[in-house]
């Protein structure tokens, strides 16, 4: 038995809800240059659970559902006043997340109808976590969420009590479909294994935002615009990039498993990041970001990946730092959530082997005599 580190090349599973062939992204065997451009988050959300993009009908029944779910339970929005306000956002999300499960009365129905219906609430109500944390940390009280409006007007409503720029809503709004879902990511694979064991979705939800947070995966966002800030300056790139690379420092933002050429979302981030630049008259994060991509590009060959660019795009819409990768749960919780309920529709355990490389032939010694 011989291990492949990092699981790299290995085929995990079956899927239907997205893929990565040659380099192009699909949600449903739909390109997602495509959906950038034209979809909805909503539709998006549709797409990822029932394999097809919604009627009107449909579409209208999904946004009553989600809306009529964005309320918290009182108990959780409680829990999050005892936490310290300087939290890690992701820490409280992952914890947030878990106790909706006790206010749930149907947690532990496994039936795929109340799977749904889990899969709703998880989606309206982590937007509305995330919003009552940060303006709880900052001494306000938290704004319930507004009714009829989509997860992305609701998110910046909520967050400030006041309607929000509608430019703003639409480019968070194109980045919630670009970080929806992304075949075997290492949260999703994170949520598949827990549910795998037919524990319940908000376990397998809890285990994903988790494994989300880490720097090399969704926390990279953060970790991008923390680089950003302490170059501080275009001139200071040169300098700063090539130290990095040559103390052999991993550069946030770049690299990827799977694309070696290229990110198929960073463009439509980069383009985002170029116009709400243009239109707030502060190029300045989109400028040096333009650059360190040519420098790390050209000496290293490494490309962007989705977190370099939405991390100047999410600065320029005002959203505090540590709220980026939370972000990128609100999104992905649609994907997390359509491979558990693929994941539980064909369910085997997963339980891979390991390659032992220990100690061998050990014999016990009393503690007196060790
Ligand atoms: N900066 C500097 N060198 C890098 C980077 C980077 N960002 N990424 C890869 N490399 C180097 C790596 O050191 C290795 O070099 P060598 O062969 O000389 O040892 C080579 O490129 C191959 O990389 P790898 O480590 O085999 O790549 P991996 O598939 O294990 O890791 C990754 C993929 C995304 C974790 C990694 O590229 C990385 O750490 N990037 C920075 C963190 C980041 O931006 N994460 C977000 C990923 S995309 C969205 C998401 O999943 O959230």
């Amino acid at each position: 038995m011989t291990a492949t580190k990092g699981l790299e090349g290995i085929v995990a599973a079956t899927t239907s809800v997205s893929s990565i062939v040659d380099g192009v992204l699909t949600y449903r065997g739909y390109d997602i240059d495509d959906l950038a451009d034209n979809a909805t988050f909503e539709e998006v959300v549709y797409l990822l659970w029932y394999g097809s993009l919604p009627s009107h009908s449909e579409l209208a029944q999904l946004k009553a559902e989600l809306s009529a779910s964005a309320a918290v339970p009182a108990p959780v929005i409680d829990i999050l006043r005892l936490f310290p306000a300087n939290t890690p956002t992701m820490a409280v999300l992952r914890t947030a997340v878990s106790s909706l499960a006790l206010y749930d009365p149907e947690a532990e129905d496994m039936s795929k109808e109340a799977n749904l219906h889990k899969a709703i609430r998880l989606q309206a109500q982590i937007p509305t976590i995330i919003a009552a944390f940060t303006r709880l940390r900052e001494g306000n009280a938290p704004v319930s969420p507004k009714e009829g409006a989509s997860i992305a007007e609701n998110f910046l409503y909520m967050l400030t009590g006041v309607d929000p720029d509608p430019v703003a809503v639409k480019a968070l709004d194109k980045a919630l479909v670009l970080h929806a879902d992304h075949e075997l990511n290492a949260s999703t694979f994170a949520g598949r294994v827990t549910v795998a064991t037919l524990s319940d979705i908000y376990s397998g939800v809890t285990s994903a935002v988790g494994a989300l947070k880490g720097p090399l995966h969704g926390g990279a966002n953060e970790a991008v615009m923390n680089m950003l800030e302490e170059i501080g300056s275009i001139d200071h790139i040169d300098d700063y990039i090539r130290g990095k690379l040559d103390r052999r420092e991993k550069l946030m933002g770049f690299g990827h498993r799977v694309y070696k050429g290229g990110d198929p979302r960073a463009k439509h981030l980069q383009k985002m990041s170029y116009e709400l630049g243009k239109s707030t008259g502060n190029l300045k994060w989109y400028d040096m970001s333009v650059k360190i991509e040519g420098l790390v590009t050209g000496l290293k060959g490494l490309r962007p990946n989705v977190d370099f660019y939405s991390a100047s795009v999410y600065t320029t819409l005002g959203i505090p730092r540590d709220l980026f990768t939370p972000i990128f749960a609100i999104s992905r919780c649609s994907g997390w959530t359509a491979h558990i309920l693929e994941q539980y529709e064909n369910n085997r355990i997963i339980r891979p082997r390991a390659e032992y490389v220990g100690q061998a032939d050990q014999k016990y010694i009393p503690v007196d005599f060790r």
